[in-house]
């Protein structure tokens, strides 16, 4: 399918679920105030500089939708690990914020944020 349709209210705070999409796994995770806070920090440093608000939907940015495939070699990155407490790739060290962008290891980019839309408050279509 190209298109898909989730519920988002079945994510629970703090917590992500893994659907797949086009054969690859889209992480849609629900932030806690504390990690979209931190989402929050100036882009200036950053290697592949975006905005968290850039990489959200106005008045849902506690819900971050990407790619979960890691932006150097592919691998999926583990959820709520690493010291930006995003995701850490195990396979070379790659460290994502709670934005899903790239803060230390090889990887060159943020995870992807696929096309998306909310078609009410708690469905999104991907695609
Ligand atoms: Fe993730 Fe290499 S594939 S760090």
């Amino acid at each position: 399918l190209s298109t898909i349709e989730f519920d988002v209210s079945k994510v629970q705070e703090g917590q992500q679920v893994v659907i797949t999409w086009q054969g690859k796994p889209v992480f849609v995770r629900y932030r806690t105030a504390k990690e979209i806070n931190e989402a929050a920090n100036p882009v200036g440093s950053l290697k592949d500089p975006e905005a968290d608000s850039a990489r959200v939907k106005p008045g849902h940015s506690k819900y971050l939708v990407v790619i979960g495939s890691c932006t150097h070699l592919g691998c999926i990155p583990t959820f709520g690990s690493g010291e930006y407490g995003g995701w850490f790739c195990p396979c070379h060290g790659s460290v994502y914020d709670t934005s899903g962008r790239i803060r230390k290891g090889p990887a060159p980019k943020n995870l992807v944020v696929p096309d998306y839309a909310f078609l009410t408050d708690t469905r999104i279509k991907i695609g």
